[in-house]
This record gives C-alpha cells, structure tokens and sequence, in this order.
C-alpha cells in the first residue's frame, strides 16, 4: 500500500467514523478490521479491545451461529433489519435494528459489515406514548361520554359538500357506521380521510369507546409490530408488559392510516387477528379476544398497491368488505364555492375578520387550478390569503402565485425585470419548496413526493437552502 492508498484509508476511516450509525466490519476470516466510536459505545467496549481480534474472542458471549457477522461470511447472504433488543454489559437498554451485508470484491466475499441503527429513544418516546395513551383511556372508562372528545371530534355534518359522488358516499358512510365489518379508504392527500373515518366512528354504536389512529409510516416498521400487539413480560430483556394499541381499542374503532406502508408480515398478523378477533402480545403465550372495528387508508390505489406489493392481496380482500373512495377536489370543483365559503367562516372567527367573499378573477383561478393538494390546500390558501389581506374581499394579489397561474394579472402586465439565471434558479426552487412544505403541513415526505424528488434530495435542499 503506498501513501496515497493510506492517506485515502484513513480518510475513509474518519467519513465512517462521523456516521452516527453503528458500524463492524470483519475480514473473511471473522478479524475485525472496522469499528467506529457508536459501535463501541453500543457494546460498551473500548475499540481496542476489539480492532485487529476475532469476532468470537472480542466477544465471548457469541457463537458462530448466534453472531450475525460470522453467518454473513458462512453464507454469503445478506440479513436486513434484525431486531435486536439487550442490555450491554454496562446495563444500558438497547435497542437496534441491524443490517448485515456481505463484502465482495470481484465477486469474492472478503468480509462483511453490520450496520446498527440505534431505535432505543425511538422506541423509548413510542412506549411513552402508548403509556400515555392507555392512561387516558383508563382515565376516561367511568365517564364515557367524554371518551370520544380526545379520539374522533370530526361528524358527518362537518364534511362540506353538494357533489352527488361525495353525497353518496356521506350517506353510505353513515350505513356502514352502524356494523362492525372492515372498511377500507382510499383518498389522495387532503381529501379528507381522516374526516371521514372520525364521523364515521362518531355516528357508529361504538362512538363512546376508544378511537385510535396510527399512521403506519410515522413510525419504523420494527416497533410497530409491538405498538399494535403489545409486549409480553421477558419476550426480550427488558420487556415489559403493555398493551398494544389493538387492546386500547378494545370495543371501539382502529384507524390504520398508510396501510401500505406496514410491513408485509405486520399485514399477515393484521389478518389473523382480522380472521380469528384474537391478539397475542409478543412473547406471550395468552390470547386476549378483541372487539375492534378496523377502518385502513391508503394514499395510494388498491391496484398500484396490489401491483407493487405493498398490500397483500389477501389481507386487501378481507379490509375490502366496505370500499370509500375520496374523489380528488379536481373532479369535483363544483365544491369549490361552498368550501371556499366554509374556510372564509372558519377563518373569520378564528382570526376576527369580516372577509365576506372571493371576487370573480379568483373564483375563475381556483377553477382552473388543478389542486393536488386537495381540501388542505384550498383550505391553506384561503387561510394565507386571510392573513395578509384588509377589506371584506380576497383577490387574486391575496392568493400563492402557483394558484393563481400564468394569465397575466394586474402587475404581472409589466415585463419581469432581469436577473441572473443562476439566482432565478434558486428563488424559484425555493418558492417551489416552501410552497409544497406549506401544502404537507411541514411533512418533507409527502412535499419531496409532491416535488417528485428524493426525500433525502429535498433534506439537502433544505439545509442548503437554509429553509426550516
Ligand atoms: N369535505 C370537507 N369539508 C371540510 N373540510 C374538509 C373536507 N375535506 C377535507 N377537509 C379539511 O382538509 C384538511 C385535510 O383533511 P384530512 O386530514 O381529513 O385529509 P387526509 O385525506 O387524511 O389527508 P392525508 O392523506 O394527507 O393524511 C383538514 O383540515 C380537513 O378538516
Ligand atoms: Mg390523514
């Protein structure tokens, strides 16, 4: 190896050793040759007790079979995602999720490297949060009646609409409340789901029991297995028991919001419980009988989800015994005037205006515009437009400047004075940006969706860019 080759190694040794992720990296023979400071406090070891040793005499606790490193090498396969909860030999809880991938250079295995990320605070607000959830429901059992104000505060009637599509589907909506089947929506983002699964609840039988949402992309596939089912005592060191979120809608409603996003053996156990209305904890050995109405969402349709298998068929057909589709706001623009009309109250009160209309050149923008954002951004709209205006009437100056489109309006007549490309450039994307943050209530997810660019592509952006 020359100076180059070793200047270069120890570059790439500090790159890796900035990463906040765990990272070990073995020769074939099993000799660790990479270690980084989050691994070692992890484990609780000095890297010099481990660097330059093997695997099994670094840590005698291990076998050739229990540590994934060693069976990467045997195999040649790769392990993704291993859940693995311990104490160290400090006593600290942790909490990992590893991923174990084999080294080929020309095609031979030369090693493996395990990746560690650590979910023990993740995991620690979650459980807080189902502690939490379990105490306000205990809290709430003798007095029923003010159960449902902390879940479902949304009814039928605050679904504003006259479209005959969506009229029909309040009218199905408040049938279907009063049985237990499943029910499965679908709706783009803004389209009101979440609207319409709470009147749901409100106007069914089980309006004073629980009502429970979690969205199942908010939260890393490998917790929300014990946040659904609960954890058994000694299921792993450290677990305590706790209920899952199936328990404390026990009676009442569960809102699986981005079914799509579960992982595919969460949605097989989803089904069994669906099929058999009994739960297991994890790690337990007794099955507790739940009585809760499954109502799930996805932002995406049944058949790309079908087609891109991030919703088994399976458990599609037995969600699928009630369907509700959302129709976009675009197909439906016809209720543009009445909520428009219901967000210029809404605001009114909120901020004490007399606002009283929109005038004609806006209510032909709004038309014309194509709304992906849904109900939420007309609603954000008119809200933006309520805090930067004075008078009783929102024109077309008051509304974001993608909304009111390329038809030129009364400043927009003069010729746009020069500026450098390269600034033009960026204003622009940042508008872009701030825009489609503004449409996802802050959610850099869905804007870098609606951007169509990678999340991580947006994250860079926004640092750059100084945006947040
Ligand atoms: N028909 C409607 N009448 C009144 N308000 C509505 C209507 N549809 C949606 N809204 C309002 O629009 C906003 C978005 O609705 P909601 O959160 O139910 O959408 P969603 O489909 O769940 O969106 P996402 O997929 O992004 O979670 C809320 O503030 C809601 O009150
Ligand atoms: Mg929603």
């Amino acid at each position: 190896m020359n100076i180059t080759d070793t200047k270069e190694m120890k570059m790439i040794q500090a790159i890796l050793g900035t990463i906040d992720e765990g990272i070990h990296a073995v020769d074939a023979n099993g000799i660790t040759i990479f270690y980084n400071h989050v691994a070692a406090k992890h484990d609780a070891v000095e890297r010099e007790e481990v660097l330059g040793k093997h695997l099994l005499e670094a840590f005698p606790s291990l076998s050739a079979s229990t540590s994934t490193l060693m069976k990467v090498i045997q195999t040649g396969e790769p392990i993704y995602n291993q859940h693995q909860s311990y104490y160290n030999i400090r006593g600290m809880l942790i909490d990992m999720v590893n991923t174990t991938l084999p080294i080929k250079v020309d095609g031979e295995l030369v090693g493996a490297v395990e990746i560690a990320k650590d979910l023990t605070k993740v995991k620690q607000l979650s459980e807080k949060l189902i502690d939490l959830q379990a105490k306000v429901e205990t809290a709430q059992r003798p007095k029923k009646e003010r159960r449902s104000q902390t879940g479902a505060k949304y009814h039928i009637t605050d679904i504003i609409t006259n479209d005959p599509v969506c009229e029909r589907l309040k009218i199905k909506a408040l049938k279907v409340a009063s049985t237990s089947s499943p029910i499965l929506i679908y709706g783009e983002t803004g389209t009101g789901k979440e609207l319409l699964v709470q009147s749901i609840h409100n106007a069914s039988p089980r309006k004073s029991e629980a009502f429970i949402a979690q969205n199942c992309a908010a939260i890393p596939s490998s917790l929300l297995e014990s946040i659904l089912f609960g954890t058994a005592k000694g299921s792993y060191t450290g677990a305590v028991d706790r209920p899952g979120l199936f328990e404390l809608a026990d009676g009442g409603t569960l809102f699986l919001d981005e079914i799509n996003s579960m992982p595919l053996d969460i949605q097989a156990k989803l089904l069994r419980v669906l099929e058999n209305g009994v739960i297991r904890r994890i790690g337990g050995t007794k099955e507790h009988g739940v009585n809760v109405r499954i109502i799930a969402a996805m932002n995406e349709p049944a058949d790309v989800c079908l087609r891109e298998k991030t919703l088994r068929s399976d458990l599609y057909y037995r969600l699928n015994v009630i369907n509700l589709q959302i129709p976009p706001l675009r197909d439906r623009k016809g209720d543009l005037p009445l909520l428009t009309d219901h967000f210029i109250q809404k605001y009114n009160f909120l901020f004490g205006k007399l606002v009283t209309k929109v005038d004609e050149e806006v209510k032909v923008r709004f038309n014309q515009y194509d709304w992906p954002g849904n109900v939420r951004e007309l609603e954000h709209a008119i809200e933006s437009a309520m805090n930067i205006m004075d008078g009783d009437s929102i024109t077309v100056e008051h509304i974001p400047m993608h909304i009111a489109g390329d038809t030129p309006a009364p400043e927009r007549t003069k010729p746009i004075s020069l500026q450098p490309l390269r600034q033009a450039l960026i204003d622009t994307e940042e508008n872009l940006i701030r825009q489609a943050l503004a449409e996802t209530e802050g959610n850099i997810q869905k804007a870098a969706k609606l951007l169509e660019i990678p999340r991580q592509t947006l994250q860079y952006k926004l640092t750059k860019l100084n945006i947040l």
